[in-house]
């Protein structure tokens, strides 16, 4: 038995924000931001936009483009660390726009690994709990949490939602083969290397990050990650189609394949449109490489995120 991705939908905030636009309120340039993180723009969620809504649209795109009844579904599983309110979750919020009245839900908080986090979760339960249809969602508004006078972190994120209908087959040659997760709370130690403080006192508090610090760990994580996931799988990187990772940042990627030996050639990049959506970023990606014909039905995916907490992690699917 396997976990199959049947179909995925996204949604992105119509406000486009480019790195000129920024330039006009902060000491910064397009070619800085550029040249350091390959992101040109992303788009940004308006005060009605919440985290919810964001998960909402995608998810009804899905439901109407599978076909899906939404009685049919046994669970809706979010990964957010955006989510509109402490309580209820996103997830809740979800079941019930859509009357999908028959599904448990619940969200889950890893950061920017959360994607990977969530899909090991959804396919763990598919199979322990027999479920047939689970909707995986990813949504983030992490822009309402950056500090638009700090250039260092504001210029980094954008906001957006992906959401997949997971289905069981019987087909053992398709769909999720493995997942690999991992965390380091000592990060904690050395003052959170990357973060959302002060939400305390109604304050919402803003992320915060040891930019260089985090570069490094992206790089020897991500990287280790992948080895230890394709190693166990018993494949190589040759057994790989696509590599699509966390869309943090180009250069984290460019880095990543020259120091570590993977081939960039397979890897999608749309740090450019979407900068980094945290964990939305990795549907997000994978739904443009299918809609431009990069990824096919039948190719073997190996996704790959490191994110705040330190938490990390990578997947094989074939989609
Ligand atoms: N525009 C112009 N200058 C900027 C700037 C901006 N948006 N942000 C920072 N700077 C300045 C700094 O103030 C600093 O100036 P100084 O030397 O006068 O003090 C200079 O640029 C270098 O800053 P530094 O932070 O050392 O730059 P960097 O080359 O490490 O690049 C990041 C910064 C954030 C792009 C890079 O560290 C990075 O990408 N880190 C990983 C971030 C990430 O992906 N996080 C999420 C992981 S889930």
């Amino acid at each position: 038995m396997r976990t199959k991705i049947t179909s995925i939908a996204t949604y992105l905030p119509e406000k486009v924000v480019t790195n000129d636009d920024l330039s006009k309120s902060l000491d910064t340039s397009h070619e800085w931001i550029y040249t350091r993180t390959g992101i040109e723009s992303r788009h940004v969620s308006s005060d009605e936009e919440l985290t919810s809504t964001l998960a909402i649209n995608a998810t009804t795109k899905l439901m109407q483009q599978a076909d899906v009844d939404p009685m049919s579904v046994d669970a809706i599983i979010v990964s957010t660390t955006t989510g509109d309110t402490r309580f209820p979750s996103c997830a809740c919020k979800v079941q019930g726009a859509i009357g999908a009245y028959r599904a448990f839900a619940f969200d889950v908080n890893a950061a920017c690994a959360g994607f990977i986090y969530a899909l090991a979760v959804a396919d763990s339960m598919m199979k322990a709990m027999k479920l047939r249809k689970v909707l995986l969602i990813a949504s983030e508004t992490i822009t309402k949490f950056v500090d638009w006078t700090d250039r260092s972190t504001c210029v980094l994120f954008g906001d957006g939602a992906g959401a997949m209908l997971l289905e069981q087959t019987e087909d053992d040659n398709t769909g999720v083969i493995a997942t690999k997760l991992y965390a380091n709370g000592e990060e904690e130690k050395y003052n959170s290397i990357l973060a959302h403080n002060g939400e305390q006192n109604g304050n919402r508090g803003y992320i915060t990050m040891a930019g260089r610090t985090v570069f490094k760990y992206a790089i020897d994580y991500m990287a280790m990650s992948m080895n230890e996931i394709l190693a166990e799988s018993g494949m190589t990187i040759d057994d790989i189609d696509w590599i699509i990772p966390h869309q943090a940042n180009r250069r984290i990627l460019e880095s990543m394949c020259k120091m570590r030996d993977f081939p960039l050639e397979k890897v999608i990049i749309t740090t450019q449109e979407h900068a980094n959506t945290s964990s939305a970023s990795i549907p997000l990606a994978l739904k443009d490489a299918m809609d431009g014909g990069t990824v096919k039905s039948g190719n073997t995916l190996l996704f790959t995120a490191l994110g705040a907490g330190l938490t990390w992690g990578s997947a094989i699917v074939r989609i």
